[in-house]
């Protein structure tokens, strides 16, 4: 059978090489053969941001950003948010099928007896000071939670993992309900093993002194398919993040922190909450015009609009939009809705974003839901890391378990000094004034 090959001609050296094609790829390894003298390191590829390279390969999730499609082990992410649980979607993403009756009743009830903290752990947040934000307090609590299970360092034994799966799956809500009280002060709330999740998790943030919470159906379901929709999306900055530091055989808990942390930032899972801030910036709909003018003259970026890979509408936020449809019908119109809509239609007509293919992206709408519930805009960014921890150890596992992986370690392009003499410290120059 013929071979898909890349013929390269090296204009140095007049040689030629021949390189397998696979998937559409090369092995940048197989460029280390391309050299002027033999001992030559090789050539490399330079991709600032990994905008062209293949870290790995997975069966997770698939994104084909210019048509607007994402799936979870080949299931659209609509098909999903219609007809399945969160938790569902959880076992589907992690063990690569969608469970059976017995083995979803099994998994919800695992999860649901790994959601209690260990009073340590909730001193420990305790502890934080009055105004922290809350998801520095869920990464700091993830990274602490290191120190109470240190047989999570047992990585390579398939069962171990599980179990710190299943804990990290059960205490993500109860660590992001705790801070959420922290810092209003409230004390924290102790699971309720009769909820489901996402009733579990609400139950945890707003009960106060009812002998029982009852959540609204209608929230509990839209939280749920937002948690669905924020499961994974392959090799994004904190999946990346979660992959290398993981990749040096760091315990879950902490890979799992470094990964929050990376998500944490405004460019990533952090722009939800700077949606927000902008529309309370803009105002009013009137004022959309001259705030797009002023992203065209270069000041800022419309915060919920682009993505690396998606040229084309996030179908998350299309689910998003008809979800806050049903979630403004309980809580009444955001009115932050509307200016909403108006940034969106008003960007989707204009030159400057339409022909760099600018288009609302998940964290666009998923604020004003979440404004509407009853969250304040620090909780967003946590609000995205519960359901992402899914998808984050689903990676892991498949990082750990897959034997062409490595400790990450990327190649520099040297720019700086060659070697140089010391100079005394009295004959020395001031380099900066
Ligand atoms: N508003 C205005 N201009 C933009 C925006 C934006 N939101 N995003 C990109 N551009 C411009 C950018 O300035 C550049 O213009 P030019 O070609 O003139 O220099 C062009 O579009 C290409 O952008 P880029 O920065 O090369 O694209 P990227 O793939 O490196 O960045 C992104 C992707 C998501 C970081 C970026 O679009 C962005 O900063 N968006 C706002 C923050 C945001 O909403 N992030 C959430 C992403 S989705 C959820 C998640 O990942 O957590």
């Amino acid at each position: 059978m013929a071979h898909d090959t890349l013929t390269i001609t090296d204009s140095r050296t007049q040689k030629t090489y021949s390189l397998p094609v696979e998937n559409d790829t090369i092995r940048a390894l197989d460029l280390r053969q391309i050299k002027v003298k033999p001992d030559d390191f090789g050539l490399m590829t330079y991709d600032p941001a990994f905008m062209n390279t293949a870290s790995c390969r997975s069966a997770i999730t698939y994104i084909d950003g210019d048509r607007g499609i994402l799936r979870y082990r080949g299931y659209p992410i609509e098909t999903l948010a219609e007809h399945c649980t969160f938790l569902e979607v959880a076992y589907l993403t992690l063990f690569g099928e969608l469970p059976t009756a017995p083995e979803l009743k099994t998994w919800v009830d695992d999860i649901t007896h790994h959601t209690m903290l260990p009073e340590t752990t909730r001193k420990f947040m305790e502890g934080f000071r009055y105004n922290a934000h809350p998801m520095a307090m869920l990464v700091s609590t993830v990274a602490a939670l290191s120190t109470v299970y240190p047989d999570a360092r047992e990585i390579h034994d398939p069962v171990n993992r599980l179990l710190q799966i299943k804990r990290l799956v059960g205490k993500m809500p109860s660590i992001a309900a705790m801070s959420y009280r922290h810092s209003l002060g409230f004390p924290y709330v102790y699971p309720d093993n009769d909820l489901n999740y996402p009733e579990n998790f609400m139950n945890m943030l707003w009960k106060m002194v009812e002998p029982k919470y009852v959540a609204n159906p209608v929230l509990a379901r839209a939280l749920d398919i937002l948690f669905i929709l924020h499961a994974d999306h392959e090799q994004n900055c904190s999946t990346n993040t979660m992959r290398s530091v993981g990749s040096s055989h760091a315990d879950p808990y902490l890979s799992t922190a470094a990964a929050a942390a990376a998500l944490s930032g405004p460019l990533h899972g952090g722009a939800n909450e700077e949606v927000l801030k902008m529309l309370d910036l803009i105002g009013s709909k009137d004022n959309v015009p001259a705030y797009i003018k002023q992203i065209k003259d270069g000041h800022g970026k419309l915060m919920g609009f682009g993505h690396r890979v998606y040229k084309n509408y996030d179908p998350r936020a299309k689910v998003i939009k008809w979800t806050a449809e049903q979630v403004f019908e309980v809580t009444g119109r955001n009115p932050k809705l509307d200016i909403a809509l108006e940034l969106e239609r008003i960007a989707l007509q204009d030159d400057y974003f339409v022909t760099r293919k600018l288009y609302p992206n998940v964290d666009f709408y998923s604020g004003i839901i979440y404004q509407a519930m009853g969250f304040k805009p620090e909780m967003f960014t946590v609000l995205f890391a519960i359901p992402r921890t899914v998808g984050w150890l689903a990676q892991w596992q498949e990082m750990i378990t897959d034997p062409e992986q490595k400790i990450a370690r990327p190649r520099q392009v040297y720019t700086g000094h060659e070697v140089r003499e010391l100079v005394p410290i009295e004959k020395r120059i001031p380099a900066l004034v």
